[in-house]
């Protein structure tokens, strides 16, 4: 294989998307489109990605935030082949560069790696094009009538009514061997429809100079669709979720509906791993064998051990999770929690960088925060570590085999000792003792003689 470089054009307006932000940074999958060309460019091990931006400026390259990207700056968008242009100082003299479009989020690996194979052959100029029903608004690719092969592509605003007709479109995406692209960029003109440099016009230069032009095509449609509104970022981003969904079936997942989960990220599952309708999952997702994920829940970044339940509504974010545990309705289960196996989190308990050890249960409305907990330890509803006093955060330490009352507060720091129970309705402010109960709570007094008032009667006037 020749060598290979990459050149993403990406400086575009994006008008159609009626946004400050940059058209490439929109997310799809939560992530920018830009990001997702990134990773196929990557896949293909290139010497080097050049990246052209331009409306929007900075904000681009600082939001990808990647140092080994070249990043080549177009100040006024002439046109494909003046972005071309502006990467010639920094493209290999030999082997090929790939133009992406960083509109053009979906394209396959295999896809490319055919076309660039392609090229690679013979020293080709090779173009991805595809046949379209309607093909109105692309690039046409024009073919000799006798031997079918391209001679030209020409844009919609410069065909002429029969070459209108032409069903095969340029998707933009090309391979072209850099030997000749300086030779060639530099020859282009403006003078067209659009006043624009075309990248397109090397075509018809390739075959004057006797450099065969060749096509392929990828595999599915949706490959090379490219972004320019909002009702197009939607349709493909629901392209997107049902190939993902389709993927997870086909590894033997089980979704209730897989029109109703979305993946923005990576979601790695084991055997039987059941997931109900409208669950998001974001980041990086490990679900081990057996895992069900009830309807409504929201994981982000969170590995959950095999046997695990995760009852709806339930919103777990940078997370771990152990074996067998029960996890919801309704739980909150936020930064650096780690669960061990057989842990209970049920309705309305919030946890927040906390560790709690198997066979713990924190059942019903309560919020463990900065908490160390141990094995079996049982937290009653309403329980509440208070780790903030306003300025500084404080470790809550509750050993194994605890029994705490409901509705009592724990003042951090404190330490509840091993096999501790503690009184319902406590305020506990100093350690406790082991094995002992403990409560904090005024003396139950009954009043003698009290009389409940009596609702004094309105006299009309
Ligand atoms: C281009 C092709 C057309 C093809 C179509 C596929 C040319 C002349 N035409 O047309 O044959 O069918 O794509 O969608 O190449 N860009 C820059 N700088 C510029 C102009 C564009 O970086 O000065 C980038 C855009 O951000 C975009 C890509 O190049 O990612 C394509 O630009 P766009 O204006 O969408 O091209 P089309 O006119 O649609
Ligand atoms: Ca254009």
């Amino acid at each position: 294989m020749p060598k290979l470089n990459i050149v993403i054009l990406a400086a575009g307006l994006g008008k159609r998307m009626h946004s400050t932000l940059p058209k490439v940074l929109h997310p799809l999958a939560g992530r920018p489109l830009l990001s997702h060309v990134l990773d196929t460019a990557r896949a293909l091990a290139p010497e080097k990605i050049c990246v052209v931006y331009g409306h929007g400026g900075e904000i681009v390259p600082q939001t990808i935030d990647d140092r080994k990207l070249i990043w080549v700056k177009q100040e006024l968008q002439l046109g494909t082949g003046h972005a071309l242009m502006q990467t010639l100082p920094h493209l290999d003299k030999s082997g090929m560069t790939l133009v992406l479009f960083g509109d053009v989020p979906l394209t396959r690996v295999e896809t490319l790696r055919e076309l660039i194979t392609a090229a690679a052959a013979a020293k080709y100029l090779a173009l991805l094009t595809l046949e379209l029903d309607e093909p109105h608004g692309y690039g046409r690719i024009v073919r000799s009538s006798r031997e079918g092969k391209i001679t030209a592509i020409v844009e919609e605003k410069d065909a002429s009514e029969t070459q209108r007709q032409i069903r095969e479109i340029n998707t933009g995406i090309m391979a072209v061997p850099n030997q000749y692209l300086h030779d060639w960029l530099h020859k282009l003109e403006n003078n067209n429809a659009q006043k624009e440099y075309y990248l397109t016009d090397i075509v018809a230069m390739a075959v004057k100079d006797g450099v065969k032009v060749e096509a392929t095509q990828p595999g599915r449609a949706w490959e090379t669709l490219g972004i320019n509104s909002k009702v197009q970022l939607a349709a493909l981003e629901r392209i997107y979720q049902n190939e993902s969904a389709h993927r997870l079936l086909e590894q033997g997942v089980t979704l209730a509906d897989p029109s109703r989960i979305d993946i923005r990220g990576q979601l790695a599952c084991g055997s039987d791993v059941t997931i109900d309708v409208n669950c998001i999952f974001e980041g990086l997702v490990q679900l081990d064998d057996n895992v069900r994920v009830g309807a409504h829940s929201i994981l982000k970044n969170v590995k959950i051990a095999a046997g695990t339940v995760v009852a709806p509504f339930s919103l777990i974010e940078d997370a771990e999770i152990g074996k067998n545990c029960r996890i919801g309705p309704y739980a909150r289960i936020r930064p650096g929690t780690r669960l061990a196996s057989e842990v209970h989190i049920g309705n309305f308990v919030e946890v927040k960088n906390s560790s709690i050890a198997a066979g713990s249960k924190a059942n019903h409305l309560s919020y463990l925060g900065d908490a160390v907990v141990g094995k079996n330890v049982n937290i009653g509803a309403g329980t509440i570590t208070c780790n903030y006093d306003g300025a500084n955060k404080y470790q809550t330490i509750i050993e194994d085999d605890v029994f705490i009352g409901s509705d009592t507060q724990l003042i951090a720091p404190v330490k509840v000792a091993k096999g501790a129970t503690i009184g319902a309705g406590s305020t506990i402010t100093r350690d406790t003792p082991p094995e002992k109960l403990t409560l904090s709570r005024a003396k139950q007094i009954s009043i003698a003689g009290w009389k409940r008032p009596i609702k004094k009667v309105k006299h009309e006037k």
